[in-house]
């Protein structure tokens, strides 16, 4: 139904897609991969009209088409969940879903009971539980891209485009929409997702294409793609599978103290008594399906959020920050994924972005010499491989991968003591999320302590030494040696724990 061949683009000076094609069938599921800023998301827009392509030629149901609008896509039924929500935030749900698309009553007034009926039905059917008449904005992020997605679907499409949606969903979000797509695919719709997960494209692919540089490498079957064939194609280098730093969870000497304890820590309706500790040098998981507290209990350590009861022991004292400014004086240091809302100054600089830990310690931008902002960044940029246009380009010109690396980099460069962390490889790639969690190993073997919040249970499972898991605001698991297993972290973060697990000295 789609073949793409040759298309090119460059903004300025950055070259985006240089070769790039792709052909697909209809009820076929295809993956594009490639690594943070290769143009996947470059050449899936030149799909939705928002990206006018300098050259090569699209095939619609075998005809030469020109997508120059998010018109001219709609008119093909094509339709797109984007990788930055296209959600307006301050709009209610039902009202995003049917933004565009408003059913017409008699003479040509919207009809708000149609309205309703079917935006309830789209949530419905990927079972999104939230209150329609809530705004967007109020919504926990994995909502958000569910909603992004249920939007998308809504439009009856024939082609459609994910990219990157499942990056902050969890695991039964994901089961949720594998089933709608699978159902999809039988109905003949054509689908493109782009993501990062690999252990995805192998539960609902049929095929990949690469992407490398703006160019298509390779396109196949996935059942004659395993990871490490992907992995090279990708970077053009053999994957680096080396696990790093050994893990010494359980070990510490009866007089070391934990850099955080929290005994019975409680929020009205978000933590209910979270008894948990972390010694130097380990690397703690923390789990749960999304809102089961684990957010609040990081924003709580970080004086983002009052507790009401319980206490925080933090380097041996108790501690109650104000503000997340005091907690990052003390040597805290805090990475989220949802880089939109926390992380990112859009319009500043790259180098500016990068610096900004080193500023929020204290030091001013406008006191510091560019020279050693330059400086700091570019070691960053190197370490982390992040691909950007120029130091002076503004962050928002990053592909959305190379802008958490960035944000990475930045807390990482800084060595806290501390290091919390909320999803932060969302949407990063896989060579890169490797060579993360290595530098983070190499972190903890030299004394950091890592919180390690993540909604994707295989990269929970192979970072941590340790996985707390949190249920309706409890602990409801700690996990560590053999019961670091994927059907004990889903049953835990079910809740579904009989016998009141390791750990429990405290319960
Ligand atoms: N509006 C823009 N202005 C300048 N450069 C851009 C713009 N959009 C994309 N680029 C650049 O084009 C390249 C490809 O970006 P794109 O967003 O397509 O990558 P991607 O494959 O989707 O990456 P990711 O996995 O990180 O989302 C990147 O180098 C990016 O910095
Ligand atoms: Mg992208």
């Amino acid at each position: 139904m789609l073949e793409m061949r040759g298309i090119t683009k460059t903004f300025d000076a950055v070259v985006a897609l240089k070769d790039a094609s792709l052909e697909l069938k209809s009820g076929e599921i295809m993956a594009l991969l490639g690594a943070n800023g290769s143009g996947k998301s470059t050449l899936v827009k030149t799909l939705s009209g928002l990206v006018n392509p300098d050259g090569g030629t699209v095939l619609y149901d075998g005809k030469p088409v020109h997508i120059r609008s998010a018109a001219d896509s709609g008119r093909l039924s094509i339709s797109t969940a984007y990788q930055d929500l296209s959600l307006v935030p301050a709009m209610s749900v039902i009202d995003n879903i049917v933004l565009g698309m408003e059913p017409k009553g008699k003479f040509g007034l919207i009809d708000r009971k149609k309205a309703r009926d079917y935006a309830l039905s789209c949530l419905e059917r990927l079972k999104i539980s939230c209150a329609p008449d809530a705004l967007v904005q109020s919504l926990m992020p994995s909502t958000q891209s569910m909603i992004e997605i249920a939007k998308a679907v809504a439009s009856r499409p024939r082609l459609l485009i994910l990219d990157e949606s499942t990056a902050s969903l969890h695991s039964d979000e994901v089961d949720t929409l594998f089933a709608v797509l699978a159902e999809l695919r039988a109905e003949g719709i054509g689908i493109i997702t782009v993501t990062h997960r690999m252990g995805e494209i192998y539960r609902i692919c049929d095929r990949c294409t690469v992407l490398r540089g703006g160019e298509t490498v390779a396109s196949g079957p996935v059942g004659e793609m395993d990871i490490d064939t992907v992995v090279y194609y990708m970077t053009g280098k053999k994957p680096d599978t080396s696990v790093g730093a050994r893990a010494r969870a359980g070990i510490h000497s009866a007089d070391e103290r934990p850099v955080l304890e929290t005994r019975g820590l409680s929020l009205p309706r978000k933590l209910k008594s979270v008894d948990f500790h972390a010694y130097a040098g380990e690397i703690i998981g923390i789990g749960g399906l999304d809102g089961q507290g684990q957010q609040d209990f990081l924003r709580v350590i970080l004086g983002d959020q009052k507790h009401d009861s319980g206490g925080i022991v933090y380097q041996g004292k108790k501690t109650k920050f104000r503000q997340p400014a005091d907690a990052i004086r003390e040597g805290m240091g805090f990475i989220s994924g949802d880089r939109n809302k926390e992380s990112i100054f859009p319009v500043r600089t790259v180098a500016e972005n990068i610096y900004a830990g080193a500023a929020a310690r204290g030091i001013l931008f406008s006191y510091i010499k560019p020279a050693e902002v330059n400086r700091f960044a570019r070691n960053a940029v190197e370490k982390y491989g992040i691909i950007a246009g120029g130091m002076r380009y503004p962050a928002s010109s990053l592909s959305g991968g190379n802008q958490q690396k960035l944000v990475l980099g930045r807390w990482i460069a800084l060595a806290p003591d501390l290091l919390l962390l909320d999803d932060p490889t969302k949407g990063v790639d896989i060579a890169t999320r490797h060579e993360i969690h290595r530098i983070l190993k190499e972190c903890a073997a030299a004394g950091m302590c890592v919180l390690y919040g993540s909604s994707d249970n295989e990269e929970l499972l192979k970072i941590s030494d340790r996985i707390y898991v949190f249920y309706e605001g409890a602990v409801s698991a700690e996990l560590q040696g053999e019961d670091r297993v994927e059907e004990k972290l889903v049953a835990a973060m079910l809740g579904l724990t009989g016998e009141h697990l390791k750990g429990g000295e405290n319960r």
